[in-house]
C-alpha cells in the first residue's frame, strides 16, 4: 500500500490564510499590524531569492515589509546598530537576518543582539535555551512547521518512537526538543550513529535532516511510518538538475505510513512558520492571546 502523502504546499497555505485572519482581525479591532524586519548582507543568490519571498509572503497576510540590503563589506557595528534600531522600533514585531553572512561578521554575536522577543527564526541563545527547558520561546520555523504537520496527521503525539537524523542548531536539536515536548520517545542520530538503519527502523516518526541527498531508504523505514522529509538538495541526475530530499522517496513511500514529497513538502511550511512566529511576537509584544494552532 502506498502512503499517504502529506501535503506541504496545502497545508502552508492554510497557515498563511489563518494567519491573514488574525492579522485582519488585529488592524480591526486593535488598530495593530504586525511588522517584520528582514536584513539581507550582500549579494548571495539564493539569499536574495529568499528574501524576496519573504517579502512577497509577508505583505500578502497584510503584514508590514521592512527590507534591509546592507553591502557585503558591512562592518560588524553597522550591523550592530540597525539590529538596535530595529530592537526598538515598535512597528517591527519580528527580525530575521538572512544567513549565511558574509566571512567576516560574526553570526553569533549578531543573531545574539537580537531582542529574543523580536527573534522569530528562534536562534537567539535565550530562545534556545527557553526551548531546552520547556518554556514559552521563540521556535526555529522549519521544525515548527514539521510539528504542525505531525500533529495535523497523528492528533497526539504522546509515546509515539521519534528518531530525528541530523543534530544541527536550526532543525535537528530544536526538533527533538519540540517532540518532547509532545511527550514522544526521542533518539537523536546523525551521520555518525552506529548501525543508523536500525535506529530508524524503530522510528513511528522519522524526521530526515542531514543534508545527505536519499540516504534514509526504504529498507529504514518501519511500516507505517510517518516519514518527515527536511532534506532540499540539488543534484544532477541523467544531465538535468534535480531537488531530492535526505529521503530516498520512492523506496521509503511503499513502507511508510505517510510521507512529505519535496518539493512541496517540509519546504514551504518554513516561511508560513516565519508569518505566524511575526504574528504571535506581535500578539505577545501587545499582551493579546496568541494565535491558536499557530505556536509549539
Ligand atoms: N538561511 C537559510 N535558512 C534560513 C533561516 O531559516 N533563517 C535565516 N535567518 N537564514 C536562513
Amino acid at each position: 500500500m502506498g502512503a499517504k502523502v502529506i501535503d506541504g504546499k496545502a497545508f502552508a497555505a492554510d497557515v498563511r490564510a489563518r494567519v491573514a485572519a488574525h492579522v485582519a482581525r488585529l488592524k480591526e479591532e486593535q488598530g495593530i499590524t504586525p511588522g517584520l524586519a528582514v536584513v539581507l548582507v550582500g549579494e548571495d543568490p539564493a539569499s536574495q531569492v529568499y528574501v524576496r519571498n519573504k517579502h512577497a509572503s509577508t505583505i500578502e497576510v497584510g503584514m508590514a515589509s521592512f527590507e534591509h540590503r546592507l553591502s557585503a563589506e558591512t562592518g560588524e557595528a553597522e550591523l550592530l546598530a540597525l539590529i538596535d534600531r530595529l530592537n526598538g522600533d515598535p512597528a517591527v514585531h519580528g527580525i530575521l537576518v538572512q544567513l549565511p553572512l558574509p566571512g567576516h561578521l560574526n553570526s553569533e554575536l549578531v543573531i545574539n543582539r537580537i531582542d529574543p522577543a523580536k527573534d522569530v527564526d528562534g536562534f537567539h541563545i535565550s530562545n534556545v535555551g527557553l526551548l531546552g527547558t520547556g518554556q514559552k520561546s521563540m521556535v526555529p520555523c522549519t521544525p515548527l512547521g514539521c510539528l504542525m504537520m505531525l500533529r495535523d496527521h497523528h492528533g497526539k503525539l504522546a509515546g509515539l518512537n521519534a528518531v530525528v537524523v541530523g543534530r544541527s542548531n536550526i532543525v535537528g536539536k530544536p526538533m527533538a526538543q519540540l517532540l518532547l515536548g509532545d511527550s514522544c520517545t526521542v533518539t537523536i542520530a546523525h551521520s555518525r550513529t552506529k548501525d543508523l538503519a536500525e535506529v530508524c527502523r524503530r522510528a513511528d516518526i522519522l524526521v530526515a535532516a542531514v543534508g545527505r541527498p536519499e540516504m534514509i531508504t526504504g529498507d529504514m523505514v518501519k511500516s507505517g511510518a510517518t516519514v518527515i522529509d527536511v532534506g532540499i538538495n540539488r543534484i544532477e541526475r541523467d544531465g538535468k538538475a534535480k531537488l531530492v530530499g535526505d529521503v530516498h522517496y520512492d523506496s521509503a513511500a511503499s513502507v511508510a505510513g505517510a510521507i512529505t514529497p519535496v518539493p512541496g513538502g517540509v519546504g514551504p511550511m518554513t516561511i508560513a512558520c516565519l508569518l505566524a512566529n511575526t504574528l504571535t511576537a506581535c500578539c505577545r509584544a501587545n499582551g493579546l492571546p496568541e494565535p491558536e494552532g499557530l505556536t509549539a
